[in-house]
């Protein structure tokens, strides 16, 4: 294959951490000493801090004890969910979902109960029905807001309905918000733990992997309410990997002096969601709608008559293009086919015109 590889797979960004990160984590593993062993108490009491500050701009008020920090959001999913959870209680979800949370549910082995968000509703819920989807067992919700794949901004609207539903059945709300600085157009994030009494049933996955570009530096933590603080706590501790005790200090910075490189990366994925989305949704057989929030284009291949696995494979054979097929987001998902838009504009624009000879060569 002579045409070069576009790897438009994981949600990795494009571009490096901001400068102040890479400055305050280098400058850390210089000084050494105590950035360079265990953490102890101060660093990551510091880092808790900085996360109050920064979450009290949604509206919560937490203390630094009710942070705990872990390697990534994937293990701040685990703390969540294994602090609330055992093997054969159920969690309502929504479809399509990234594909994390369905392989951490059901290698616990808690059973899920799976609710759609629709084409026809532009990827939202109906919580005229969401209520059907609940059974004596079902313990918690688990929301991602923005959600991968769908970029869906659930309205507080929505928030509030589910939280009516958590607390008549007095369930626990894991709240997966690791993109809620990626929103566009009049679109509003609300953090559901600042909505009348959520805040005590609502658990806060967060990540530094997106909004910072930090991937690889694994950091990301679990806000817990008070009332879950302490197994939270010891979750981690025996469980779960925590962050390098140099990471804190990138992290630290981040969430203190990195708000402006956070709005010029959203500027960026707007500008490549306008492109990415209308160039795609222009091509014939394909449907793309502007995505509201996080950075995936969701297009809908269905007409094509073929499955998403197909078209992923016959597109990285025919254009040497790598996306990621809907079957891996869902039960009923196998229509659809995820494109994260972590490449600047020039190589979206030769993905896209690939795309388009592979669907006319159907
Ligand atoms: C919704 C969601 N949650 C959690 C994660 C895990 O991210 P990380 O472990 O890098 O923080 C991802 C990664 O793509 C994600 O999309």
């Amino acid at each position: 294959m002579s045409r070069p590889f576009i790897n438009l797979n994981a949600g990795d960004p494009d571009v490096e951490a901001p400068k102040c990160v890479t400055d305050a984590v280098l400058d850390a593993l210089k000084k050494g000493g105590r950035w360079t062993h265990y953490a102890g108490s101060e660093i990551p009491q510091r880092f808790r801090e900085a996360v109050v500050d920064y979450y009290k701009t949604f509206g919560p008020e937490y203390k630094p004890e009710n942070v705990i920090p872990t390697a990534g959001s994937s293990a701040a999913l685990y703390v969540a969910l294994a602090t609330i959870l055992e093997r054969g209680d159920e969690v309502l979800l929504f479809e399509p979902s990234y594909s994390g949370h369905y392989r951490l549910l059901g290698n616990m082995g808690v059973k899920m109960s799976i609710a759609p968000l629709k084409k026809g509703t532009g990827f939202h819920t109906d919580l005229d029905i969401l209520e059907e989807y609940v059974n004596p067992e079902t313990k918690a919700v688990l929301v991602c807001n923005p959600n991968n794949p769908t970029g869906t901004v659930f309205t507080e609207r929505e928030l509030r309905g589910i939280g009516e539903i958590a607390s008549d059945h007095d369930m626990v709300i894991f709240s997966d918000e690791i993109y809620l600085h990626f929103i566009y157009d009049d679109n509003k994030f609300t953090s559901t733990a600042s909505l009348d009494g959520l805040q005590d049933r609502t658990l806060n996955i967060m990540s530094f992997s997106k909004t910072f570009s930090m991937t690889g530096y694994r950091l990301g933590y679990v806000i817990a309410p008070d009332r879950y603080v302490e197994k939270a706590t010891t979750v981690a501790a025996m469980t779960a990997p925590r962050p390098a005790t140099f990471v804190y200090a990138g992290g630290t910075a981040a969430l203190r002096k990195g708000m402006p490189y956070v709005e010029e990366r959203r500027l960026a994925y707007d500008e490549r969601r306008k492109y990415f989305c209308d160039a795609v949704n222009d091509i014939e057989g394909l449907g793309c709608r502007r995505f509201e929030g996080a950075f995936y284009a969701w297009f809908d291949m269905g007409s094509l008559g073929m499955s998403s696995v197909d078209f992923v494979n016959g597109l990285m054979e025919q254009e040497n293009v790598r996306v990621r097929p809907g079957k891996l987001f869902g039960l009923n998902t196998d229509d659809h086919v995820r494109v994260p838009l972590v490449q600047p504009v020039p190589v979206l624009k030769e993905a896209a015109e690939r795309i388009e000879r592979f669907v006319e060569s159907l």
